[in-house]
């Protein structure tokens, strides 16, 4: 369980790191292309950098969440199909996505939903459940047009007697499509009352055919998920704090163990450095031949502190750049900074 969970966790954070470095050498692309088109001129980059610092143009796009077509409330207690349990995991930000997903799993299947556990053993090793992070009162009462929630799954009472409603335990596919819990999910949710999916880490399909689910997805992420109070405070203290001295930027270079190991990028460590990945490698994650030599070629490296130096550069940022690093511990040690320096 562990290791597939930070398998998935890692697969996405490496997806991740691609897109990443496809948007950034786009961007470069472009600004190349247009500053030989436009200006002819290195000079250019002066005028980049301002922009960089700005707000994107939206193009005209603007936020999308509320509803566009009958939107019917969601059931009643009476009208419900039952309650759905899930027990989310992976790391903060997967968490955060697993919660969207439950409250458009509920949607669909006309449950009422028990609000989502979070894993307190995940990479964090953090203990904060839902109630600690989140507005609790918020999330229910910004969604109560889209979902019921309750706190926890209730009692019944049956034959003179109160008991807890056990929730049936299932697994979900990966990427389940939104018929899965049409079907499947739904029979069970509705022969024992009470459904517990886990894990639920992408477990529902990221495209879905129906904009109105789509866009309920958007309302729990940018409306309904808000952090605590003391958290919200602590977090903008931060951020004045930093962006008081102006400009900055901060970089997660995911340069670390365990990312290196799972993605096979060894070829440019010691004989001592690919034993150590080699080994967490061979611990923590399924066993897949990779071959070693080909990895970085192929893109499937995190980028060294070198390279995204280089990009920063290449951007038009210069050596007044106010840069922190947002990182686990950096592999290798002080001989990859040094050229990001
Ligand atoms: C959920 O309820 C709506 C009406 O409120 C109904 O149209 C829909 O068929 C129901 N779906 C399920 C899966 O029960
Ligand atoms: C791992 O894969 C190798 C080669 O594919 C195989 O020989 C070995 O038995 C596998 N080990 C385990 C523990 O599955
Ligand atoms: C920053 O770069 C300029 C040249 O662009 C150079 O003169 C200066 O010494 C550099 N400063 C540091 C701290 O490296």
């Amino acid at each position: 369980m562990r290791s597939e969970t930070s398998l998935r966790r890692h697969r996405a954070r490496a997806r991740l790191w691609v897109a990443v470095a496809a948007l950034v050498t786009g961007t470069i692309w472009l600004w190349s292309s247009s500053s030989v088109v436009l200006f002819g001129t290195h000079r250019v980059q002066d005028f980049v950098v301002d922009e960089l610092w700005k707000t994107a143009d939206s193009n005209g796009w603007r936020a999308s969440s509320a509803p566009r077509t009958y939107w019917p409330p969601p059931p009643t207690e009476s009208e419900s199909n039952g309650y759905l349990r899930v027990r989310c995991n992976g790391g903060l930000s997967q968490q955060r996505s697993a919660i969207c997903n439950a409250v458009v799993a509920a949607r669909i299947m006309n449950a009422t939903l028990v609000l989502p556990e979070l894993d307190a053993n995940s990479f964090w090793h953090d203990e904060s459940g839902f109630v600690d992070m989140y507005d609790v009162p918020h999330f229910i009462k910004t969604l109560k047009y889209d979902v019921r929630i309750v706190m926890s799954v209730p009692k019944i009472t049956a034959h003179g007697k109160s008991k807890k409603l056990r929730a049936y335990k299932i697994e979900p596919p990966r990427d389940a499509p939104v018929t899965w819990y049409r079907t499947t999910a739904l029979e069970k949710l509705r022969k024992y009352g009470a459904i517990y999916l886990t894990p639920f880490s992408h477990r529902l399909a990221e495209e879905i055919d129906d904009p109105e689910l789509q866009r309920l997805r958007c309302r729990v992420n940018y409306h309904a998920l808000q952090f605590k109070p003391n958290i919200m405070k602590t977090s903008s203290d931060i951020v004045n704090k930093l962006r008081s001295e102006g400009h900055f930027m901060s970089i997660h270079l995911r340069f670390e163990l365990d990312m290196l190991a799972y993605a096979g990028c060894i070829d440019i460590f010691t004989p001592k450095e690919q034993e150590i990945l080699l080994k967490y490698r061979e611990e923590n994650f399924a066993n897949k031949t990779l071959v070693y030599k080909k990895r970085r070629l192929i893109g499937k490296c995190p980028l060294t502190p070198e390279e995204v130096g280089l990009i920063i550069r290449a951007m038009g940022f210069d050596n007044t750049t106010r840069i922190y690093l947002a990182s686990g511990k950096l592999f290798g040690g002080e001989r990859f900074m040094k050229p990001f320096k």
